[in-house]
């Protein structure tokens, strides 16, 4: 019987995994119901799983997840009530069918993007609606920040259609429908990069100042063994901290691969590269604990490398990025934090 992570980290920050509604069941679950309190799902609750067509709600998925939770006693992260990818095409079409983005037309864009920012609201209000009991922590937007874009905003359809309008409607419709026990986050990748850090702490920092209620930052942490700095991560999420905002860890694993490097270990990795892993995840679990208050969560993108979305992203390989083995087995990372002595 090996520790918990859970257990190990009560009284620092809540331990989470992303889970498919077909992992509720079996060893996953298993491992899940052992390891950690909190859960998100990969998939299920996005636009396109929840909504895929107009006033059609596919809650059965989402459901899942929650009713597995609650049996478990886990608290629930909602990812996520926008994005510009996993989102159906319907939200951007006029009445005619023709994608909004495309109009020229001053007047027909301006009543476009209030049928936009119309559905938005709409779409928001139901889900928060049904989960607001039940699900505490909810990624309101999703990848806004683009800073290799001109004016560092990603220019999605909800961009061009309603420029940052959507992403004040957005927070304002879930606190409205959710009431103040429900916690809202703005999530991202690569918020250790300053320059990206920069732009979204202004964005952040932008919208706190009209009154758009924004609780915490989620901090996605796709990282590597190489890259980037423990300390860059953790600098980021002081500056949001110094704003009032709470962090979360959303979507860490950890590939056993640098960023553009295309190689494939086959099917073992090496012993070295799974020490090296064990090195990386021991320095940011030291850090996070030394820095009190910091994270109010810590959440795993899976539990075990039998499913990553890093095995076909960016390219289908051998990948090992979470804390268990394909057999379910804990890796030597998992010791190295359970156990940093
Ligand atoms: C990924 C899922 O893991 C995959 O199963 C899916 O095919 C694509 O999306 N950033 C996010 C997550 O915010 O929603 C993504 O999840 C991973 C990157």
């Amino acid at each position: 019987d090996i520790p918990s992570l859970a257990e190990t980290f009560k009284d620092d920050f809540a331990i989470g995994a992303a889970l498919e509604p077909s992992q509720t069941s079996g060893l996953s679950a298993d491992l899940m119901k052992k390891q950690v309190n909190m859960l998100v799902a990969e998939n299920a609750m996005k636009p396109a799983s929840i909504q895929p067509v107009e006033g059609q709600f596919n809650w059965d998925q989402a459901d899942q997840i929650v009713a597995f939770a609650k049996e478990n006693g886990m608290s629930v992260r909602f990812h996520t009530l926008v994005w510009h990818s996993q989102v159906p095409d319907w939200f951007f079409q006029d009445a005619d069918g023709k994608p909004m983005a495309d109009e020229t037309d001053a007047k027909k864009r301006e009543a476009s993007k209030k049928l936009l920012l119309d559905r938005l609201d709409a779409h928001i209000r139901a889900i928060v609606g049904r989960y607001k009991d039940d699900i505490k922590y909810w990624d309101v937007v999703n990848e806004v920040i683009e800073p290799a874009d001109p004016d560092s905003m990603r220019n999605s359809n909800w961009y061009k259609i309603t420029g940052t309008d959507y992403i004040a409607t957005a927070f304002r419709a879930a606190r409205e429908a959710g009431g103040p026990g429900i916690k809202l986050y703005i999530n991202d990748y690569g918020t250790d990069d300053p320059k990206k850090r920069d732009r979204l702490y202004a964005l952040v920092k932008e919208m706190l100042d009209k009154g758009v209620p924004i609780d915490g930052v989620g901090h996605q942490t796709h990282i590597n063994i190489y890259n980037p700095s423990v300390l860059n991560v953790i600098e980021s999420m002081k500056k949001f901290k110094e704003l009032g905002l709470d962090n979360q860890i959303t979507e860490l694993d950890m590939s056993v691969y640098n960023w553009n490097d295309r190689t494939d270990f086959g099917a073992v990795v090496p012993d070295d590269i799974l020490q090296k892993q064990a090195q990386r995840y021991k320095e940011l679990f030291e850090a996070l604990k030394s820095n009190a208050g910091l994270v109010s969560a810590v959440v795993f993108w899976g539990i075990a490398d039998d499913h990553t979305w890093l095995s076909t992203f960016p390219v289908t390989r051998t990948e090992a990025p979470l804390l268990f083995d394909k057999q379910m087995h804990a890796k030597p990372a998992f010791w190295a934090i359970v156990d940093p002595s």
